[in-house]
C-alpha cells in the first residue's frame, strides 16, 4: 500500500520536475547523471546516506545534486568547505528550508531558523552556554555531579558484563535538562521517558520515504493523509511539555539569580517586553530548548559511547590515556577542566574519536543568504548548499592516514596538541554547532572520570571489535556493546 502511494507519488514528482525545468536554476556547476524519474532522491533515502554522495565527490570538489524544483550544491573536501563556511562564513550561513519544518517548528527556535530571528536566538544562546546569565553553579560542576550518578551504576556492576549505551543516555540527557530546566532525573523517571520517546519517535518518522518526498513536493503530499501528520501531534506534545516547565520557571523566577537557561530567556523576555519586534518571547523559548534538546543529545553521548568502545579496541591508546590521567590527576581527587591543557594525548584523542566517528557525514544543509558567486558559479539565494563533513574529517590532504584511528592525527613533534583546521565534526563558520564547548567539555569529564574509577574490558579481542556505525537517517551512530567495568584500586 505504502509503495503504491508512493509510486504514484514520485510519478507526479516527475511531472513537476517537467515544468520546473526550465526555470532559471542561476549558473550551477554540474551534476551527476540523475537515474531516471526519481532524479537524485532514491539516492538520498539509501540508510548509508552519505555513500552515493561520496562516489561522486571522489572526483569533483563541487556539484550539483538534483534536478528536481530544489536542486542542492554540495560541497567536499577540505578547500571548497572552508571557502564556503569559513573564508565566505556569512554568504553561507542560511539554513536550508525543510518543508517538514512547517509541520514541527515552522522556523522558530535556533537550528531551522534564519536572518535577524536566528542571529539573535544563536548570540544569546552561544553566551549562556558560555556561563552568562545562567546563575552561580557552573557547567563544569553540572557535569561533574552528573558524572558521579554514573559511576556509582558502573560501580554496581561490579565488573560483570554490561550495556552502557541505555545510562549514558539518560546521563548524558541530564546534563542538557540541568543547562535547560536546572533539574535532573532518576534514570526510570517517566516525565523524561515521555519526551526522550518524542524526541526519538519523530527522528524516526523524519527517516521515512514520505518525509522524503514530502519535501519535494509539500503542496501535493499535504493533501494525503500520512505518517508526517503525526510529526505535528508529536512536536505539539513536545512544546507542551516544554511549556509546562517554562510555566513552572515563571511561576519561582527571580530574574536576580537565573538557574538555567529557561530562566535566562525570561530575564530576557522582561528586558525586551516595549520592543514590538523582539524575537524573545514562548514560541521562539520552546523552540530554542527543543533545539537545544535534540542537537545535544544523541550526538554527544554516541561519541561517548564510541569513545569507549574506542579504547578497548586499541588497548596501547587506552594505556596512553590511563598513564595521563594517573600523572596529571592522580587516583583521589576528581578531574576538572583546569587539567584538559596539561592532557595533550588525552586531547588529541577525544578530537580523533570525533573526527574518526564522522557523527554528521553530510553536516546539515545551509543556503546562501544571498545571490553568491563562488568558484565562477553564481548560486542563487536560497541554493541549499551541503557542506559533506565526511569529505572534510577523510580528507588525506589534511589528515595523513584518514582511515586509521590515530590520536598523533591532533600531536606535533613534541607531544602537543596541535589544533587542526580541518577538524569539523562540529561544521565550521558562523553556523558551526553552538554546544561545541559544552560536548568537548562532557567528553573530556566523562571519559577521564571513568578511566580514573574503572579499568574497561571487553570479552571480545581487541582485533575482532567491529567499530562499524549504526546508520540512522542522519548520521552515524555507536553500536551497541557490551564491556566490563573493573574498579581500580584505590589508594586514599
Ligand atoms: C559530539 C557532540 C556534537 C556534535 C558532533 C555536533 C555536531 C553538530 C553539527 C555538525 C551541526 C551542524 C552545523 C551546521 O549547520 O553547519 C550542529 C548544530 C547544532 N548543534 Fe551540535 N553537535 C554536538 C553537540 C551539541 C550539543 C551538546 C548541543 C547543545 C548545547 C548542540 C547544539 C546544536 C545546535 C543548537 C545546532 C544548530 C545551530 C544553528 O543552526 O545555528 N550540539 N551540531
Ligand atoms: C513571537 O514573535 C514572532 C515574530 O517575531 C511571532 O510570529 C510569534 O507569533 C510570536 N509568538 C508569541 C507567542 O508571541
Amino acid at each position: 500500500m505504502e509503495l503504491l502511494l508512493t509510486s504514484f507519488l514520485l510519478a507526479l514528482l516527475l511531472l513537476l520536475m517537467v515544468k520546473k525545468l526550465f526555470r532559471n536554476r542561476g549558473n550551477l556547476p554540474p551534476g551527476p547523471r540523475p537515474l531516471p524519474i526519481v532524479g537524485n532522491l532514491l539516492q538520498l533515502t539509501s540508510r548509508e546516506i552519505h555513500k552515493p554522495i561520496l562516489e561522486v565527490s571522489l572526483c569533483r570538489q563541487m556539484y550539483v545534486l538534483g534536478q528536481g524544483p530544489k536542486p542542492a550544491v554540495v560541497l567536499c573536501g577540505f578547500q571548497a568547505v572552508k571557502e564556503a563556511l569559513v573564508d565566505n562564513g556569512d554568504k553561507f550561513s542560511g539554513r536550508a528550508e525543510f518543508p517538514i519544518v512547517d509541520l514541527t517548528s515552522k522556523g522558530y527556535g535556533i537550528a531551522f531558523s534564519n536572518g535577524e530571528r536566528w542571529k539573535e536566538l544563536r548570540r544569546f544562546s552561544l553566551n549562556t552556554l558560555r556561563n552568562f546569565g545562567m546563575g552561580k553553579r557552573s557547567l563544569e560542576e553540572r557535569i561533574q555531579e552528573e558524572i558521579q550518578y554514573l559511576l556509582d551504576i558502573f560501580q554496581e556492576t561490579q565488573g560483570s558484563l554490561f550495556s552502557p549505551a541505555f545510562h549514558i543516555r539518560r546521563s548524558i540527557s541530564n546534563v542538557i535538562c540541568s543547562v535547560l530546566f536546572g533539574r535532573r532525573f532518576e534514570y526510570t523517571d517517566p516525565k523524561l521517558q515521555t519526551l526522550l520517546d518524542l524526541v526519538a519517535e519523530n527522528l524516526r518518522r523524519v527517516d521515512n520515504i514520505w518525509v522524503q518526498v514530502y519535501n519535494f513536493i509539500p503542496s501535493i503530499l499535504s493533501y494525503f493523509p500520512g505518517p508526517h501528520h503525526k510529526l505535528t501531534e508529536n512536536y505539539q506534545a513536545q512544546l507542551d511539555y516544554a511549556e509546562a516547565i517554562v510555566r513552572e520557571h515563571e511561576a519561582t523566577l527571580d530574574p536576580s539569580s537565573p538557574r538555567d537557561y529557561i530562566d535566562a530567556f525570561l530575564v530576557k523576555m522582561q528586558q525586551e517586553k516595549k520592543n514590538p519586534n523582539t524575537e524573545f518571547n514562548l514560541s521562539n523559548l520552546l523552540s530554542s530548548a527543543l533545539d537545544i534538546f535534540f542537537a545535544g543529545q544523541e550526538s554527544t553521548s554516541s561519541t561517548l559511547g564510541y569513545g569507549l568502545l574506542i579504547l578497548m579496541k586499541y588497548p596501547n591508546i587506552k594505556e596512553k590515556v590511563q598513564a595521563e590521567i594517573e600523572n596529571v590527576i592522580g587516583r583521589t581527587r576528581r578531574p576538572c577542566m583546569e587539567d584538559r591543557a596539561k592532557m595533550p594525548y588525552t586531547e588529541a584523542f577525544t578530537h580523533e574519536v570525533m573526527r574518526f566517528i564522522d557523527f554528521l557525514p553530510l553536516g546539515a544543509p545551509h543556503a546562501v543568504t544571498v545571490d553568491t558567486v563562488f568558484r565562477g558559479y553564481t548560486l542563487p539565494k536560497g541554493t541549499v548548499i551541503i557542506p559533506v563533513l565526511h569529505s572534510v574529517l577523510y580528507d588525506a590532504t589534511v589528515f595523513k592516514k584518514p582511515h586509521e584511528f590515530d590520536p598523533e592525527h591532533f600531536l606535533d613533534q613534541n607531544g602537543l596538541f596541535k589544533k587542526c583546521e580541518g577538524f569539523m565534526a562540529f561544521s565550521a563558520g558562523k553556523r558551526a554547532c553552538p554546544g561545541e564547548g559544552l560536548a568537548r567539555m562532557e567528553l573530556f569529564l566523562y571519559l577521564t572520570s571513568i578511566l580514573q574509577k574503572f579499568d574497561i574490558r571487553s570479552d571480545i579481542p581487541p582485533e575482532d571489535i567491529d567499530l562499524s556505525p549504526e546508520y540512522s537517517g542522519f548520521g552515524k551512530m555507536s553500536p551497541t556493546f557490551k564491556m566490563r567495568f573493573t574498579p581500580t584500586l584505590d589508594i586514599e
